[in-house]
């Protein structure tokens, strides 16, 4: 008799880090269900934003079954999980955007605060979900007290974004002990690469190289990302899900390396050649300092490996964008001459 598969519930799998989980979680055997509202962030008429949404729905989603439903709506969520009858929950659906969050409190609230209250509060109902994992930020830990920043290092949230999610690792630590289902929280920093659409610094710094526009950068020599490549970060959150050494436990999920936005810039001029990069001026208040984080209990604990330099995630990520955002392309082909008298050294 074979071993019964897991059943993985993904909230937001349809999102830019939940479609390489459910297709992380497709690849080991797991039955993936997807439940998400497909919700959009920002502009949804940039040129790329279909075609990773397609590349999403066809090559990362296929094979898993994927559910339309708002996760706040509790007697719909209730009915989903009755449906799906997952062993396992992984709770992505979230307002992902720290700028946005800053200005769109009532929706943030609702998003990252009540959604996961929602959820948390009746997985002790159902006597066949076995653990529930989070997908936090490392945005709960505001100013790095130290670098790398261990997973019990000081939490300080510096903005709203960073609040809220810390409020819902507390609030899934809480219930799911009171439900005595087991829990895993994760914390992942500055994902990129193939589908995002939610215009992070690296979609857009990609774009604009590959279109010829300007990259537009704040302090690019002092700003400093744990950038995790997202085949990666969805490799750590699967292992958390997989194994037994994750329950009741919480990780930094990251390439575990500090490197500036002026990296990131010349890694692009190695692939692209010379670019114009312009710099601009921008209220950091409520942006943390950060760098690397700690990644040695995942690796240890789990067997967590971080595949990817910066260099190697941009060269796949240019990669598929040369591949799959065609529309981007013919951007390029319709302005062939704008880089010509503006380039500027990017230091
Ligand atoms: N991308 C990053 O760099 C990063 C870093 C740290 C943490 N995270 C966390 O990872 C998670 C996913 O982020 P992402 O970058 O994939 O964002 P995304 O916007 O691509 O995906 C989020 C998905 O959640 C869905 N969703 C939101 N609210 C919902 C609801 N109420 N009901 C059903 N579906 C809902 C959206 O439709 C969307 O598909 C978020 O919780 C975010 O806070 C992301």
């Amino acid at each position: 008799m074979g071993v019964k598969k897991p059943r993985v519930l993904i909230t937001g799998g349809a999102g830019f880090l939940g479609s390489h989980v459910a297709r992380r979680l497709l690849d080991a055997g797991c039955d993936v269900i997807v439940l998400d509202f497909f919700h959009q962030y920002i502009y949804p008429l940039a040129p790329s934003f279909l075609e990773n949404m397609q590349y999403r729905h066809e090559v990362l989603l296929n094979g898993a079954q994927v559910i339309r439903g708002n996760i706040n709506n509790k007697e719909d969520l209730r009915r989903q999980i009755i449906k799906a009858e997952p062993s396992i929950i992984i709770h992505l659906a979230a307002l992902p955007l720290a700028n946005v969050a800053l200005w769109q409190t009532e929706e943030a609230f609702d998003s990252i605060v009540y959604a996961t209250f929602n959820l948390a509060d009746i997985v002790g109902d159902f006597t066949f979900i076995k653990k529930f994992v989070y997908v936090s930020s490392s945005m709960i830990y505001g100013d790095f007290e130290t670098i790398p920043m261990p997973e019990d290092g000081r939490k300080n949230p510096k903005d709203v974004y960073g609040s809220m999610k810390l409020t819902g690792e507390i609030l899934v630590k809480s219930l799911c002990r009171k439900h005595d289902v087991p829990y895993a929280i994760i914390r992942p920093s500055a994902i990129y690469g193939p589908t995002d659409n939610n215009r992070r610094v690296l979609q857009i710094f990609v774009e604009n190289a590959l279109t010829n526009k300007p990259l537009e950068v704040t302090n690019p020599q002092a700003t400093f990302l744990d950038f995790t490549y997202v085949e990666d970060a969805a490799e750590g959150i699967s292992l958390a899900v997989l194994s037994d050494k994750a329950d009741n436990q919480e990780f930094n999920v990251t390439r575990g390396e500090g490197r500036s936005l002026q990296d990131a810039i010349d890694v692009l001029q190695k692939i692209f050649g010379q670019l114009e990069v312009r710099t601009k001026p921008e209220n950091a208040k409520f942006r943390p300092s950060r760098g690397a984080l700690d990644v040695s209990k995942a690796k240890k604990l789990l067997g967590y490996k971080p595949a990817h330099s910066l260099e190697e995630g941009l060269a796949r990520y240019v990669d598929y964008v040369r591949r799959v955002n065609k529309s981007l392309l013919e951007e390029k082909n319709q302005k062939p001459q704008r880089l010509a008298k503006k380039t500027s050294p990017a230091r």
